[in-house]
């Protein structure tokens, strides 16, 4: 196997191309101003980005609207956005044309922070509080997905994701715990048919084959009645529904699925592996592969959970340091048909170059992550966001947010 030539290989992407098989996952990073628009901040951690070459960028989690929503300083896709997000498109498809750049389209639905916004529920989880929402203030949640698919459109984005993963509305709605009764609720044709409507809306409002949608999906949300779950109150893993979704979505147009498991607040070591747990992430290679088995070929299976890899020396045993770091295991992954592409999360915040400077056999300058999760503190405390351990901007706020909020101790480390 030669991983440069796997990695560094071009990919049908829908109707477009990718260039390599680095994809650049959603990293939300709190430093919008206050109309939700990108900041100076924004811009550099975009640019970086950029600059690096992955084939696919994806923007962070944008809310679709500023009234529910789990970040202060949260990005917003709302008309008044429009000639922000334009101008800041334009300014980094200026930099490289040749990275396909996808908004993730997000409602935090019950993660809505009540400290500034509304929490908004179809169906409250055990020990949450909040507003369990009407029938017709969730049609206009979907008229504001319709319609903010269309500003990522007509800002110059080449596709959007559709955030089905990680506890936000997306999954909210789709996970067995969903017994409301309501046209979205209770059974499985009922729940998977909010997916559909949103896609069916999508397509006729952005009638562009080159425009490209799909979903990062959490494959098992880990808890009682969460995604891939066989019902309302087990947590016992089924993934059928989870299999029927993306194929039926694969029926309606998409052309690519993110894999993701768990819901951070609840199950976060399944969302992104600790350095404790870093075997975790092999749950994450066989929901790939689920996906992978149940898909057409031309359809992008995109597998999650590798900055825990990094160079190698990690916790993970009974595997030799070659073949347990991020570059190789990621390529063996896509030699061994798991996945098209693989994601990098708190990598790319750790290094945003990695694709370029892999490209240039520059291997021995690649920042890799060390999944001390600082900026999953950061996160947590609603500070602006970026790697604490690389960049000294970010050391600052860290230890600026200690002084300010405390030491925050997070149950994995
Ligand atoms: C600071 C931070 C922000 C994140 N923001 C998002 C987001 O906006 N959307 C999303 O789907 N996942 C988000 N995630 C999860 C990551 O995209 C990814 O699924 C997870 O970190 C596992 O990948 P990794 O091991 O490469 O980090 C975030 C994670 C972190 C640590
Ligand atoms: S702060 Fe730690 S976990 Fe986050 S990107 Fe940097 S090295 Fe990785």
């Amino acid at each position: 196997m030669d991983k440069r030539q796997i990695l560094l290989s071009p990919i049908n992407f829908g109707a477009r191309t990718s260039q390599n098989r680095f994809f650049i996952q959603p990293m939300e990073c709190n430093d919008a101003d206050a109309e939700g628009n990108p900041t100076d901040l924004t811009y550099q951690r975009y640019e970086n980005l950029f600059r690096g070459e992955a084939g696919v960028v994806t923007l962070e989690a944008i809310t679709i609207t500023d009234k529910n929503r789990g970040r202060m300083n949260q990005l917003f896709i709302m008309p008044k956005n429009q000639p922000a997000l334009t101008k800041f498109v334009s300014h980094l498809k200026q930099i490289n044309p040749n990275t396909l750049f996808l908004f993730q389209l997000t409602h935090s639905g019950e993660l809505s922070n009540p400290a500034f916004s509304k929490r908004l529920s179809v169906k409250l989880l055990p020990g949450y509080e909040g507003d369990v929402f009407t029938e017709e203030e969730f049609d206009e949640i979907m008229d504001h997905f319709v319609l903010a698919a269309k500003i990522a459109y007509d800002s110059g984005a080449d596709g959007i994701d559709m955030k089905f993963c990680h506890g936000y509305l997306g999954s909210q709605i789709l996970r067995p715990y969903n017994t409301r009764k309501w046209k979205y609720g209770g059974p499985w044709e009922n729940r998977r048919q909010f997916a559909f409507d949103l896609y069916e809306r999508i397509q006729k409002a952005v009638p562009d084959k080159n425009f490209l949608i799909g979903s990062k999906v959490s494959v098992w949300e880990g808890f009682p009645g969460g995604m891939g779950t066989a019902g309302p109150d087990t947590p016992v893993i089924d993934l059928s529904e989870v299999i029927d979704l993306v194929q039926g979505l694969e029926e309606r147009g998409a052309q690519y699925f993110v894999q993701s498991a768990g819901s951070p607040s609840i199950t976060i070591s399944l969302t992104q592996c600790d350095k404790e747990r870093p075997y975790f992430a092999y749950l994450h290679q066989y929901f790939a592969k689920v996906l992978r088995d149940n898909l057409k070929k031309e359809t992008v299976v995109v597998g999650s959970n590798y900055s825990v890899f990094g160079k190698g020396k990690n916790k993970l045993q009974a595997v030799t340091t070659e073949d347990k770091s991020l570059l190789t295991y990621g390529a063996q992954n896509i030699e061994k048909g798991y996945v098209d592409m693989i994601a990098l999360g708190r990598q790319s915040l750790a290094d945003p170059l990695l694709p370029k400077k892999f490209r240039e056999g520059r291997e021995d300058e690649i920042h890799f992550c060390t999944a001390c999760d600082n900026c999953l503190e950061l996160l947590i405390q609603q500070s602006p966001i970026g790697c604490c351990t690389y960049n000294k901007f970010y050391t600052n706020v860290l230890v600026q947010t200690r002084k300010e909020k405390g030491r925050l101790v997070q149950d994995h480390t």
